[in-house]
């Protein structure tokens, strides 16, 4: 049976996250080292053989935004680095355990991915509810300034780089990419229109590299030890370890990290099994912006590629489990009460496209008389929703829907 690899969690636990003796000792700023020994674009060209995929949710390949990033722009008075620490997705909360845990890990990685970008500049985007990670992190980085890890000609080598943290806005949507740098720059959280994207025109109109705690929390280890090492664990369409989290029904809830490829049934295993014994239903894997599915992929394997072709989504790596009995309509009303409440209402069809669904919702779950034509009806306005949305998240709930409706037609339109 599985275990769990910690190789991004690796200190948790051990060291004290608000001394960066203990992490230097634990080995942190190694792969800082070693990074400015070689020229920037060795630092990407690791990464890209790497083929680390960003762990925020889209799975983009972290090396090949570091390229688009140092090759954009070139006149351009400075480029920015700005770390995704929202963590707004439902059923997520890995990025927090490193935070508090661990924050010299993804500091070190972002100082890193900052020099592959020649960014001399960055911050750090951190939900403002997360109050012990945004405190660890400050004094991560204080202390980092006092041993020349931050500031002017990092450990000698000419480099020069600021970090600052900023505070999130209490919103889901300031979790987009786009949006986020919206509230980085003081302004309300709207989202902009892609493109351009953030490697052209991000943070005060110039290139900005925007990633996720945990895709900067894997960067030390891929500079310190290699590509080849990083690739040992995991699948080749997806190597290296994820951090999920699990929820739900079963006895340990929690975080685990273990290769890519993990199989679902392995997981709700590493989390203790169902609980109370009951038989499996379904999971909603990625959060509500994910999908659902049922026991037919209990043994298929977690990864970005593997679920890609099977038409669901590893997303940010929340998996939320439900057991026999639990009403998958119950589960599908959060999910799109939650993109109502999340809509910034900025356009027609997320705006009163989200609050119709959820209308929809109630009467599939009240009892409507012909639910298969209503759940019919759902998938075509949240299809439409997705092709007339302005931003990612009016086309998020089209995901939920349609996997539910794929798995569990039959439960969700049976007339009581
Ligand atoms: C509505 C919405 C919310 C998001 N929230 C987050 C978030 O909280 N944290 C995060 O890292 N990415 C979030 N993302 C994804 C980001 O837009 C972006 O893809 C990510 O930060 C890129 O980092 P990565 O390449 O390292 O994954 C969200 C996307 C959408 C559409
Ligand atoms: S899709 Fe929704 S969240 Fe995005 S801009 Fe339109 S109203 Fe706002």
């Amino acid at each position: 049976m599985i275990q769990e690899t910690r190789r991004v969690l690796k200190n948790i636990g051990k060291i004290n996250p608000e001394s960066i003796d203990d992490a230097i000792r634990a080995g942190a700023y190694d792969g800082l080292k070693k990074a400015l020994l070689v020229q920037p674009a060795d630092v990407i060209n690791e990464l890209m053989g790497a083929d680390l995929h960003g762990r925020g949710g889209a799975g983009f390949p972290a090396g090949m935004k570091q390229k688009f990033v140092s090759e954009s722009c070139m006149h351009c008075p400075q480029r920015y680095v700005v770390v995704n620490a929202d963590e707004g997705e439902p059923g997520t909360f890995k990025d927090r355990i490193i935070m508090e845990q661990d924050p010299h890990l993804y500091l070190e990685g972002t100082i890193i991915a900052a020099y592959a970008v020649q960014a001399s500049k960055g911050f750090i985007y951190i939900r403002g509810e997360y109050h012990d990670s945004i405190r660890k992190t400050r004094v991560a980085i204080k202390d980092a300034y006092k041993k020349g890890l931050l500031g002017k000609n990092i450990l000698g080598s000419g480099f020069d780089c600021d970090i600052e943290v900023k505070l999130g806005a209490g919103s889901y949507l300031c979790g987009e990419e786009l949006t986020m740098l919206e509230s980085l720059e003081g302004k309300r959280g709207n989202p902009r229109i892609k493109p351009p994207f953030p490697a052209e025109k991000g943070a005060f109109g110039l290139p900005t590299l925007v990633n996720n705690v945990e895709t900067l929390a894997n960067i030390p280890f891929i500079i310190a030890h290699g590509k080849a090492e990083f690739r040992k664990l995991g699948t080749e369409g997806s190597p290296g370890t994820k951090i999920f989290t699990i929820s739900g029904r079963v006895n340990r809830a929690g975080h685990y990290e273990v290769p890519m490829g993990v199989t679902l049934q392995e997981l709700i295993h590493l989390a203790g099994g169902m609980s109370e014994g009951k038989p499996f239903k379904a999971a909603l894997l990625g959060g509500a912006a994910g999908t659902f599915v049922d026991a037919s992929m209990l043994e298929e394997q977690m990864s970005y590629d593997n679920l890609k072709k099977k038409g669901a989504t590893l997303g940010s790596g929340a998996v939320i489990i439900f057991a026999e009995g639990d009403p998958v309509v119950e589960a599908l009303h959060n999910c799109l009460r939650f993109f109502r409440h999340e809509s910034c209402g900025k356009c027609v069809p997320c705006r009163t496209g989200t609050a119709q669904l959820v209308k929809s919702a109630e009467q599939l779950r009240n009892g409507h008389p012909d639910k298969k034509a209503l759940l019919e009806q759902m998938i075509r306005e949240s299809t439409i929703m997705a092709a007339t949305s302005l931003c990612p998240l009016g086309q998020s709930p089209v995901l939920p829907l349609k996997s539910a409706a794929s798995y569990f037609s039959r439960e969700l339109t049976e007339i009581k």
